[in-house]
C-alpha cells in the first residue's frame, strides 16, 4: 500500500497514540503551512503553486470544492473562508459522490480538490472527470507528489508532516488554515481592503501560539470527555461557520470513540431534532461570540429547557449558567473561529475513546486513505 503510513515506521515521540501526538503538532503545522507565504508589503499571502495569473483568478465566478470525510469538511470551513473575505460564493461537496451525477462544468469556476494523502480514488476520479471535461482544478493537499497533486493544475501543500493516526488532526486544521490564505489572496486581488488583509494574517500568525493555548486546557477537556462517553449518543450543533466543525467534531467522536453523533445546524433543532432532546442527550454546542451569539443562546436556552445537558465550545463572555461545561477558547478573527474551536472537539474525540478503550489510531473498518471506490 503506497500511502497508508507504517506506525512502526514512525515514532509515538512518547504519547500513547499518533492521534493525539499529531494533535498536538499543530502549532507547528499551521506555522510550517503559513510560513514564507505572507506578504506583509501588499498585507496578503503569496501561493506560489496556483499557477494562475491574477487575471484569472479575477474572473473566476464560483468555487466548487471537493473531498471526502474530514477533507470534505475542511472544504466546507474554506467554502465560508472564501464566500467572507474574497465575496465568490463557494461550496463544498463529497468527492465520492460527484461523478454520478454527471456534474455540469461551470466554465467561470475554480474546482479545489482536498486530500491529504492525495491518493483517495473517490477524489481522484472527480478529478480526472473534471480534468477531462476541461475544468480548472486546484489540490490543497499534505502529500507531495501523490496522485491528486499530479493529477491537478496546480494548488497549496500544506506541509502538515506525516499523519499517522487514521482520523485526521492536524491536516484538517492546516487545510483550513491553508483555505484561510487562498481566501486571503482572492480578496486582496478583489475587494478585500489592505486594513481587512492585515487584520487576517496577524490573526494567521497568532494561530500557533492560540492553538498551543487551548492544548493546555486538555485537563478540562478529558473531564467532559469522560462525561460524554456515559452517554450513547450526541447532537453536535453549530451555525454557519460553525456548522462545518459541528460535523467534523461528530464525525470525529464516530470515528475513534464509536459513539454515535449527529451534527445539526442549531437553527435546524427546532424543525425535528428537538424531539431527541432529553437528559439522555447531550449537546455539544460550537457557539463563538459573533453576530450570531444572540440566536445561539436562545438555542441553548431552548436545549436546556428541555433538560439536555450541553457542553459549549465558547469564547468567554457566554454565560456559565448556558452549559453545564464551558470549553473557553482564545478570540481570533472571527473568521477563523472554526480552525480554533476545532481543537477542543479534537482533544474531546481522542479523550473519550480513551476512556472508552478504543483502538484510537485504527478504528474499526477504517483505513487511513481509501484508495478504492
Ligand atoms: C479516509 C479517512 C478519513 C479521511 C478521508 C479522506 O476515509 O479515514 O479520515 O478524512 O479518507 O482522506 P484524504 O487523504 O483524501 O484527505
Amino acid at each position: 500500500e503506497l500511502v497508508d503510513l507504517d506506525a512502526a515506521d514512525y515514532d509515538l515521540g512518547g504519547y500513547e497514540h499518533f492521534l493525539r501526538k499529531e494533535i498536538g503538532e499543530q502549532p507547528e503545522a499551521v506555522e510550517r503551512c503559513i510560513s514564507g507565504r505572507i506578504d506583509e508589503r501588499f498585507s496578503t499571502v503569496k501561493l506560489g503553486g496556483l499557477n494562475l495569473e491574477p487575471h484569472d483568478l479575477r474572473a473566476i465566478k464560483r468555487v466548487h470544492i471537493l473531498g471526502c470525510g474530514s477533507a470534505y469538511y475542511s472544504g466546507e470551513v474554506g467554502a465560508h473562508l472564501i464566500e467572507s473575505l474574497a465575496r465568490i460564493p463557494a461550496t463544498a461537496e463529497a468527492a465520492s459522490e460527484y461523478r454520478y451525477r454527471n456534474p455540469v462544468i461551470d466554465p467561470n469556476g475554480l474546482y479545489i480538490a482536498v486530500s491529504q494523502s492525495g491518493e483517495t480514488a473517490d477524489t481522484l476520479a472527480a478529478v480526472e472527470e473534471l480534468t477531462r471535461k476541461g475544468a480548472r482544478v486546484l489540490g490543497v493537499i499534505n502529500q507531495v507528489g501523490s496522485a491528486i497533486a499530479r493529477s491537478n493544475n496546480g494548488g497549496i501543500y500544506i506541509h502538515a508532516g506525516p499523519e499517522v493516526s487514521v482520523a485526521s488532526s492536524k491536516s484538517f486544521t492546516s487545510t483550513c488554515v491553508a483555505f484561510a490564505m487562498l481566501a486571503i489572496h482572492l480578496g486582496r486581488i478583489r475587494d478585500l481592503s489592505p486594513a481587512d488583509g492585515d487584520r487576517m494574517i496577524t490573526a494567521l500568525r497568532e494561530l500557533p501560539a492560540k492553538i498551543a493555548a487551548i492544548l493546555e486546557q486538555e485537563d478540562q477537556i478529558e473531564e467532559a470527555a469522560g462525561w460524554l462517553a456515559g452517554f450513547e449518543n450526541a447532537m453536535f450543533i453549530g451555525r454557519v461557520r460553525g456548522y462545518p466543525i459541528a460535523r467534523e467534531g461528530a464525525q470525529k467522536i464516530k470515528e475513534v470513540a464509536y459513539l454515535h453523533a449527529e451534527a445539526y445546524q442549531a437553527a435546524e433543532l427546532k424543525h425535528g431534532p428537538l424531539a431527541l432532546i432529553c437528559p439522555e442527550m447531550p449537546v455539544v454546542a460550537v457557539v463563538a461570540d459573533d453576530e450570531l451569539a444572540e440566536k445561539q443562546r436562545s438555542t441553548l436556552h431552548e436545549i436546556k429547557a428541555r433538560q439536555g445537558p450541553i457542553l459549549a465550545i465558547a469564547h468567554e463572555t457566554l454565560p456559565t449558567e448556558l452549559a453545564e461545561r464551558t470549553i473557553v477558547v482564545p478570540r481570533t478573527e472571527p473568521e477563523l473561529d472554526p480552525i480554533l474551536m476545532n481543537i477542543p472537539l479534537q482533544l474531546l474525540a481522542y479523550h473519550a475513546a480513551r476512556a472508552l478503550g478504543r483502538d484510537i489510531d485504527k478504528p474499526r473498518n477504517l483505513a487511513k486513505s481509501v484508495t478504492v471506490e
